[in-house]
């Protein structure tokens, strides 16, 4: 068979000859997911606690969103939009439903989503708040991620992701996350068209604003007429015990973006969410991709959302995220090298007792992974634990026990 990799050697040898080095993977290579499992090539068995950054909280090649991709794989993978297709109108009437919006824009990945928001409330901006043109600002705070474009990286606070890049996107105002009087602040400026923000902040290591944090900063965006944007890419379907993380506070945000596992990890789709008010702001020939909207991905979409639905997934992220943090505090109370855990849902991380640029949470990772268990370090010190939302309870107290085995026993070198 062409391409047949026979161990993982071999494979991570034809990576880093043939493939730009724009990521650090852990030295593992995977060939099959189920449920909460992957297995490498060698056939070694690992619980999955990255969820690919939270795409598959449906659990790794679910049968019923399996199933959708091969019925319709069959019929029609794409059109384009220059035609209609029969099933994207279903697919928009359901979410749609779901979410408690008038419209969708589907696109791709989520940074598309990210670039489709700002695109929607610059053109708001611009036609309903009569922003004069080309003024129109976005709030963003410090630790935002959204993605690898020249918008999304203009909006950065990490010198990683930004330098070497430049020039950068004009009309961004950067402020503190979690808090209120600098936003306040920079909404006295009438220029300001939006407010982006994820309602916990996923990679620059699970970041949770204090409570009501959000509903007040919706507010304040409301007294000054400036749209709210939840970035959900990472938060939403689940993943911290809600359907979207902004329910947690009880307000809808007036766009919601939504990505990775709104396909359950099986292809890219992202959609944004809001209603006619800024929705009717894009007309034909605005904006728009290839693939977005592909009644394949529709179809996908369609069964990742129902199957969040039917088996209860914010209800079992909620009840097992709590269970998790309580015996990750126990070994934050009896370990050196914890210092901390924090995160809602099944969205959590630890924080380890060492410096930013010390290789601790990356060797505590090596050996998680020595012990059937997968996770990656967020930045520096900080280790995300994110397992699909499918995971059972006995599963998770065992990935608890191999957690604190490996905490326990390391050595720093
Ligand atoms: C909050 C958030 N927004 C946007 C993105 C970008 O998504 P994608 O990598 O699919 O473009 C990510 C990716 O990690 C994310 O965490």
């Amino acid at each position: 068979m062409i391409g047949h990799i026979t161990s993982s050697q071999e494979a991570i040898a034809l990576e880093e000859q043939y493939g730009a080095h724009n990521y650090h993977p852990l030295p593992v290579v995977l060939s099959k997911g189920e449920g909460v499992f992957l297995w490498d090539v060698e056939g070694q068995k690992y619980y999955d606690f990255l969820s690919a950054y939270s795409a598959v909280n449906q659990g790794h090649c679910h049968p019923r969103i399996l199933d959708a991709l091969m019925e319709q794989a069959k019929k029609l993978t794409l059109t384009s939009r220059a035609f209609h297709n029969d099933v994207l109108g279903s697919y928009e009437k359901f979410i749609t439903e779901l979410f408690g919006y008038d419209k969708v824009l589907p696109m791709n990945t989520g940074v598309e989503g990210g670039e489709t928001a700002i695109k929607l409330c610059r053109k708001w901006a611009y036609t309903i708040k009569k922003i004069p043109e080309n003024q129109a600002k976005i709030i963003f705070v410090d630790g935002n991620f959204w993605g690898r474009t020249l918008a999304a990286i203009s909006s950065s606070t990490d010198p990683q992701s930004r330098r070497g890049f430049g020039p950068y996107m004009p009309g961004y105002e950067l402020i503190p996350y979690n808090d209120l009087s600098a936003l306040e602040k920079a909404l006295e400026d009438p220029h300001v068209a939006g407010f982006m923000v994820e309602p916990i902040q996923g990679e620059a290591g699970v970041m949770v604003p204090y409570s009501g944090y959000l509903k007040q900063a919706y507010a304040l965006c409301k007294q000054k007429n400036v749209l709210f944007i939840a970035d959900e890419v990472q938060t939403g379907i689940a993943r911290t015990g809600r359907l979207f993380a902004c329910q947690h506070e009880d307000f809808r945000p007036d766009i919601l973006i939504l990505g990775k596992a709104l396909s359950g990890g099986v292809m890219p789709v992202s959609a944004v969410l809001a209603d006619d008010e800024v929705m009717l702001c894009i007309h034909p020939g605005e904006h728009g991709s290839t693939f977005g909207g592909n009644p394949l991905a529709c179809a996908v979409a369609m069964a990742a959302l129902q199957v969040v639905e039917d088996e209860k997934l914010s209800e079992r992220a909620e009840k097992l995220g709590r269970i998790f943090r309580q015996r990750m505090q126990q070994l934050v109370d009896k370990s050196q090298l914890v210092s901390l855990v924090r995160g809602k849902g099944l969205l959590n991380a630890i924080v380890i007792n060492d410096t930013e640029d010390s290789s601790t949470a990356w060797d505590i990772c090596l050996q998680l992974k020595e012990n059937g268990l997968l996770a990656k370090p967020t930045h520096g010190n900080i280790i995300r634990f994110a397992p699909p939302l499918v995971i059972s309870e006995e599963q998770l107290y065992e990935c608890c026990d191999i957690i604190e085995r490996t905490i326990t026993e390391f050595k720093k070198v």
